[in-house]
């Protein structure tokens, strides 16, 4: 078992002849938390999807847990075991309750009978503060409701990264905090984590390192204390201006 969680190594991507990702490298060590910002269009989904196999690339290499992840069907099943992700839109399924939300994926990817996953899935679901709501639907949920479970969804199938892609962006204010605080215990426990996301006070309390991407390129990667009180790059510090108001 290797100690370095997520490996990029000179990855690049083009969407036909746009190049969205150039020549980035990064390393997320197992148990720590890293925070993936720059502005609009600058490859962060990509990356993040790209970490999980949704994007096929061009050149270079990623790994996870020293594991090489490649496009291939039979592949991508393993990969989805060990890659958890959250979205900004909860991607829940509408027509099964809590429940059944987060105690599926482990029953159908990993074959756990149904009464292993349910205990499971109840355990998660109290680690995210939604114990009450096991029986509820998704439309009957808040916003932030709707997160935790996709969070206690992703954590069903014990992943060893979980990403997060703008996780709050679509939540009312109410509702940032609680799943803020739910992604605060989980990089306290010490889960790897790689997040997108605008919360810079979270990704300067939380996480542990900070990576800017600007037009597809790493401009700074730098310990989060130190990028958020002295950042290296003009861009950086723009963006912080922007973004820290
Ligand atoms: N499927 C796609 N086809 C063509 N261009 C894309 C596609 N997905 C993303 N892009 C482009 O790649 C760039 C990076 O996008 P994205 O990773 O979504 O940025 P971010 O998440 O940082 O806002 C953008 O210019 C976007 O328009
Ligand atoms: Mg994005």
């Amino acid at each position: 078992m290797t100690d370095v969680a997520v490996e990029v190594a000179s990855l690049s991507k083009w969407f036909g002849t746009f190049l969205a990702l150039d020549d980035v490298s990064l390393r997320v060590p197992r148990g720590c938390s890293t925070v993936l910002c720059g502005p609009s269009g600058s490859g962060k989904s990509t990356l993040l999807r790209c970490l999980n196999g949704l994007e096929t690339w061009q050149e270079g290499e990623v790994r996870i847990a020293g594991t090489r992840v490649r496009s291939r069907p039979g592949d991508l099943v393993a990969l989805r075991r060990r890659v958890g992700m959250v979205f900004q839109s909860f991607h829940l399924f509408p027509h099964l309750d809590v429940l059944a939300n987060v105690s599926l994926p482990p029953r159908i990817n990993l074959r756990l009978p149904r009464a292993e996953a349910e205990d499971r899935a109840h355990r998660l679901l109290a680690e995210v503060g939604m114990a009450e709501l096991a029986r509820m639907f998704p439309a009957q949920l808040s916003g932030g409701q709707k997160q935790r479970v996709a969070i206690a969804r992703a954590l069903a199938m014990e992943p060893q990264v979980l990403l997060f892609d703008e996780p709050t962006s679509a939540l009312d204010p109410e509702s940032v905090g609680e799943v803020l605080d739910v992604m605060t215990q989980l990089a306290e426990h010490g889960r790897t984590m790689v997040v997108v996301t605008h919360e810079m006070g979270f990704a300067r309390r939380v996480c542990h390192e900070v990576v800017f991407l600007s037009d597809g390129r790493i401009v700074e990667c730098a310990p989060a204390d130190r990028f958020f009180s002295d950042p290296a790059s003009d861009r950086a510090r723009t963006f912080l201006g922007q973004v820290c108001r």
